[in-house]
């Protein structure tokens, strides 16, 4: 039986956010200090994830006032799957953030009938994940030999993952200026009582855990190697930093073992790879510069999206990530060239602060953001956007490796 209004607490909070700005405040009020800080992230002085931000706050709209339309078309395909909205789950290692972690965001993503991209140093199993989102993406780091890249691959395909995602800006930069968190190798008894008092001021993030009656594992269990055990995240970040990086024909040849399905590079910023990629076979790219978490001093995505899209919009796939808070910066991209934009943050900050139904809202915040902008620009549907529904300010593009 429902309680009776009047017996239900005033100041209870509302489940429910209308901004991912809220969102964010949320998860730093839940979360242990560490966990919360390893969801900032960013490197070094932290220019590249201000910029991410920044950057869409630089552009203007330039919309109208009346013949304005009914219709918000929001509905694409993107890596051959009809989605409801132009945006897709970026993949991330979201370890500790929430109990049922990736599969509550590849949940919140079916209901929304969104894409799910999902990491290789994720929580959870592509086998999990993949059972409840059909539309999930692998995503790979080169790591290890080729035999075991194409040992984690073809499990992911044979769990069901439609495409891959093959992450290569990563240089093992490290070192924040405002001090990274601390994160325990295992969650053992010496971890608990070190971690302990940071849990402590978080009873709600520690009930949560209770209640599944664990603590979170740190381990990767999409990298297990076959008959072993899953590796510790550090465990798998060790033999990332040991393996010979990759080149182009390493990345041709990955794509070849894939076959014919979606395969997207992620992480170009420059449109001299962006056509080495093309030459690779890659059917999609992702303009990114890992969050702001890689290189610090890359420029955001969104000020090089322009030359790339211009470059190879025709031959691949072109999509973005990188500072998406709003629907409104979904439409900018878009407008921009994109097919369509990944989400990282925005989505770590919801299931952090509500679960699923955390995810679920700011994938609703976004789609609403969109709706908004199409009505305000006079435009019946996303696939009408063009570059002259933006207003662009002088010098605020990055044309790279032209
Ligand atoms: C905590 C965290 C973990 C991440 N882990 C991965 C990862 O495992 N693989 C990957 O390709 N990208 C990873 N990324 C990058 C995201 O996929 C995406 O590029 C980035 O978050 C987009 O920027 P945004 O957070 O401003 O939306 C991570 C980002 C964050 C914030």
């Amino acid at each position: 039986m429902a309680k009776p209004s009047w017996l239900k607490n005033p100041w209870a909070q509302d489940p429910w956010f209308e901004t991912v700005a809220i969102a964010q405040e949320r998860a730093r009020k839940r979360l242990p200090k560490s966990v919360y800080g390893a969801l900032v992230a960013g490197s070094e002085a932290g220019l590249t994830v201000d910029d991410n931000t920044a950057a869409f706050r630089e552009l203007g709209f330039a919309p109208h006032v009346a013949g304005l339309s009914d219709k918000r078309e929001m509905g694409t395909r993107i890596l051959g799957q009809d989605v409801s909205l132009p945006v897709m789950i970026s993949p991330t290692g979201v370890q500790a953030v929430h109990p049922d972690g990736e599969v509550a965001v590849a949940r919140a993503a079916a209901a929304r009938g969104v894409a799910m991209g999902l990491s290789s140093f994720a929580s959870k199993s592509i086998e999990d994940v993949a059972a409840v989102n059909d539309k999930t993406f692998f995503q790979m780091y080169w790591v290890g030999s080729r035999e075991v890249l194409v040992q984690r691959m073809e499990r992911a395909r044979a769990a069901g993952a439609k495409g891959l995602i093959m992450t290569l800006d990563w240089s093992f930069s490290n070192g924040r200026d405002w001090g990274s968190p601390a994160i325990p190798e295992k969650m053992n008894l010496d971890a608990m009582i070190k971690f302990g008092p940071e849990g402590i001021t978080r009873p709600k993030w520690l009930l949560e855990w209770a209640k599944t009656g664990g603590v979170p594992d740190l381990t990767t269990p999409n990298l297990t190697p076959p008959g072993g055990e899953a590796p510790t995240f550090f465990g798998a970040y060790g033999e990332w930093m040991t393996t010979p990086l990759p080149t182009w024909e390493d990345v041709a040849w990955l794509r070849e073992q894939w076959g014919d399905g979606p395969f997207v590079l992620k992480g170009v910023m420059r449109v001299d790879d962006a056509k080495r990629a093309v030459d690779a076979g890659v059917t999609a790219i992702s303009v990114s510069n890992h969050g702001g978490n890689n290189l610090d001093g890359t420029p955001a995505p969104i000020r090089a999206l322009p030359a790339i899209a211009e470059a190879v919009g025709k031959d691949v796939e072109v999509l973005l990530d990188g500072g998406i808070r709003r629907g409104s910066d979904v439409v900018k991209a878009l407008a921009l060239g994109a097919k369509g934009v990944l989400i990282g943050r925005a989505y770590l900050w919801g299931l952090a602060a509500n679960g699923q139904a955390g995810v679920e809202n700011v994938l609703d915040i976004l789609s609403g953001g969109i709706g908004s902008a199409l009505m305000g620009l006079g435009k019946n549907s996303i696939h009408e956007l063009t570059p002259d529904d933006v207003f662009v300010p002088a010098g605020f593009r990055r044309d790279l490796g032209i």
